[in-house]
Formats: structure tokens, C-alpha cells, sequence
């Protein structure tokens, strides 16, 4: 059965790359299985409010909680026996494939979503493969920071629409706590770490369950707003920039904010026109987990109420690419998000990227 369908399209962008057009597609990509993990070590925000007064500086539980919706994340041991990005990521991997009833030498590819790769060479992806044992597969890592994990899903399910595979396994993971600067309170207070992953696979073009639509953007010019200055080729890591904490996240959280809560917004609104679904035909929205006050603000200009919206950021706080996966994970799992139901995905991250899917479990 082919369907013809209007692929990606950017209606009422003149120049933009994801322009509407008409093509016969034989294919469709779902997500047939998911998983998500986590490291062991819980950290508080009173944990972290001890962590912060050795550097001089002040917090409490009541101001993070308030200002962020976060009572607690995950951390990686970084001082005894870290786990890696990769290993994290394995593990999500594996209860993915398991939920999808598939094996490892199933998958014909790897797409890893990460800005905390455990090496700069080679990719996590790699890393990865080896330790599930996916021997058939390719893969890949890609950086698109918090959007990383709707990139992924959509990159793979332009492989999937064409043919050349048909069971991509997608990961969204992250180390950051390796970038946390424990001398800045507006950042060290965020992030977390953590895994989720999603197994995507070739269906027929006609099923009613599959990704519906998506809509994917980024701004460049706001590159600064969110970024880690060193370690890269750009500037090397030297002892006095690695003293300045050059080589840790940097962040104007002010900036974000509004940024976010305007391109979340619109992103979630290109999608479901292009899925022709109003928002309030929608079952679920699990959107990216950064701050529970930008959640809010997206939910309502949308208009989706706030008991159809999956949180998990008060106990893992925000994850980067594996917000949305593990999110999606925990409600799928519980039995939030049911067969047939109709969900709305929508990230931002450094770049700025930003990104929403929409799609029928
Ligand atoms: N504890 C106590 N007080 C604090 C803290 C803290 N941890 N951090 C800042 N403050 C103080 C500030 O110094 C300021 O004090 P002042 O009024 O005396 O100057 C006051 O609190 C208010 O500061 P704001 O920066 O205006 O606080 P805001 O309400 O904006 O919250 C926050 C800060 C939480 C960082 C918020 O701006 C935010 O969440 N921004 C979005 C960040 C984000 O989503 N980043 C992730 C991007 S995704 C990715 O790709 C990784």
C-alpha cells in the first residue's frame, strides 16, 4: 500500500529546507519499543546546596524547586567509578529491544543523540555497539544537544521511508554532570544524567500507527546563548582556561527561557498542522524537561492541560537528549500512553535547535 503524504514541510517558510512536497511513500516508521536508564547516585538540591556553599555560593531546595520544578537528579559518579555515557545508554537499549521483542544483530542502525560522547573519537554509537553486540548495524552519534533525541527519530525515519533500513535503534543520553561548572548556581542546579531509547521500525505507509509529522529548526545566531567554550578544535584546553571552567557549560538562562517557551510553541504548532490534529485531540505531550515553568507556559499557549503532560524532571532534572525518551519510557511503561494514542514530542537545546513530532503509539 503506498500513501501519498506531505513530507516535513515548513509552511510559510520561504527559504526554509523543509519544504512541503507531495511524494508516494511504500513506507512509514514506528516506535515499537522503549526503555531508559539511570545512574545510581541520587544528588538532592540540598545535596547540591551543600556542594555549592564549599565554592561560596547559595542555594536552597525551596528556590530550585520553585524557579525549576527539580527536587532531584542523577549523577554519574565522575570521582569513583563513573558510568559512561555509552554503558547508560546500553542499558536503555537493551529494555528497548526487549519491549519490541528484538535482538541486537536485528538492528541495521545506530543513530546516538548526545553532547556528552564518551570519546570525540570514535562516536558513542560505536562504543555502544560493541557492548550490546548489534553486529549488523551502522551507526552514528549526532549533536543537536537537548533536541538530539526528535533529530534522531526523524533522521531515522528518513532511512526507514526510503528503504535502505528497517529497525533503527535511537538513543538520547547524556553525561553532563561531567560539563556542570560548581561555581555558577544558575547552571549547576539544572542538569542530570540519563538515558532513553527508542526502537523505530519500517511499517507499511498505511498504518494508522506511525510517526504522523514533524518540523525541525535551528538558529545559529543564538549559538552563545548555551554552549561549552573549550575542548573543542576551536580553543584547546590549556591550565588557565581549564581554571576558568572554560571547558564547562555556559548559559544565559534569562535568554533561554523566553527563547524556548516562543520555539517550543511554534514547533509544537507546525507539527500538528501538519498531522492535522488539533492540540486538543491530543492524548499526551512529553516535552522536553528543562524547566517545569517553560513546560507550563508551552502547555498552555498550546493549549493542552497540564494532566496530559508527562513530567519527569523533578526527580532526574533536565537530561538534555534523553528527557523526551525516558519521559516517553516512563509513561509507556506505567500505562499512561496506551496503543493508539496520540502523542506530541517537543524539544529546544543548544544551537539553537529545536524540534516536535507527532505520532500514534
Ligand atoms: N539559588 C538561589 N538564587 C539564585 C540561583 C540559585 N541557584 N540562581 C540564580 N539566583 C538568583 C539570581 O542571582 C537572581 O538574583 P537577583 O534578583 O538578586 O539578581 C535571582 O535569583 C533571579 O535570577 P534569574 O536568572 O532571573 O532566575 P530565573 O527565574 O530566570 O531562573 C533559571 C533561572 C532556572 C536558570 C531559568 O532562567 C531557566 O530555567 N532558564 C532556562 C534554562 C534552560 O532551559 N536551559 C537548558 C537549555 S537545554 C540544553 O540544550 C542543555
Amino acid at each position: 500500500m503506498t500513501t501519498a503524504i506531505g513530507a516535513f514541510c515548513s509552511p510559510g517558510r520561504e527559504t526554509g529546507h523543509q519544504r512541503r512536497q507531495t511524494i508516494v511513500m511504500k513506507f512509514a516508521a514506528k516506535i515499537v519499543g522503549t526503555g531508559s536508564a539511570f545512574p545510581e547516585r541520587r544528588m538532592t538540591n540540598d545535596d547540591v546546596a551543600r556542594k555549592l556553599t564549599k565554592f561560596g555560593l547559595e542555594t536552597n531546595d525551596e528556590w530550585i524547586r520553585e524557579r525549576t520544578g527539580i527536587s532531584e537528579r542523577r549523577i554519574s559518579d565522575v570521582e569513583n567509578e563513573p558510568e559512561l555515557n555509552s554503558s547508560l545508554g546500553a542499558r536503555a537499549a537493551q529494555k528497548a529491544l526487549e519491549m519490541a521483542g528484538r535482538k541486537p544483530e536485528d538492528i541495521d542502525q545506530i543513530i546516538f543523540a548526545t553532547c556528552s560522547p564518551d570519546t570525540p573519537l570514535p562516536s558513542t554509537a560505536c562504543w555502544l555497539q560493541q557492548k550490546i553486540g548489534a553486529h549488523r548495524a551502522w551507526g552514528m552519534d549526532i549533536n543537536a544537544a537537548c533536541s538530539g533525541f526528535i533529530y534522531g527519530v526523524v533522521t531515522a525515519e528518513q532511512f526507514i521511508l526510503s528503504g535502505h533500513s528497517k529497525t533503527v535503534l535511537v538513543i538520547g543520553a547524556e553525561v553532563l554532570s561531567h560539563f556542570i561548572n560548581w561555581q555558577d548556581r544558575t547552571t549547576s542546579i539544572l542538569f542530570g544524567d540519563g538515558a532513553g531509547a527508542a526502537v523505530v521500525e519500517q511499517v507499511a505507509a498505511g498504518s494508522r500507527q506511525r510517526i504522523l509529522a514533524s518540523y525541525l529548526s535551528s538558529d545559529g545566531t543564538l549559538s552563545k546563548l548555551l554552549f561549552v567554550p573549550a575542548g573543542g578544535s576551536a580553543l584547546e584546553v590549556t591550565p588557565e582556561r581549564y581554571a576558568q571552567n572554560l571547558h564547562k557549560i555556559r548559559m544565559s538562562g534569562r535568554e533561554i527561557f523566553k527563547v524556548a517557551v516562543r520555539t517550543l510553541t511554534e514547533c509544537a504548532l507546525r507539527s500538528l498542522e501538519q498531522a492535522h490534529i488539533p492540540a486538543v485531540k491530543l492524548d499526551w505531550f512529553v516535552p522536553h524537561q528543562a524547566n517545569l515553568r517553560i513546560i507550563e507556559a508551552v502547555a498552555n499557549r498550546i493549549g493542552i492541560s497540564m494532566d496530559k503532560v508527562i513530567v519527569n524532571l523533578d526527580r532526574y532534572g533536565n537530561t538534555s537528549a534523553a528527557t523526551i525518551p525516558t519521559a516517553l519510557d516512563e509513561a509507556i511503561r506505567d500505562g499512561r500512553i496506551r496503543e493508539g494514542q496520540t502523542v506530541l514530542t517537543d524539544a529546544f537545546g543548544s544551537g539553537l535547535t529545536a524540534g516536535a513530532m507527532v505520532f500514534r503509539r
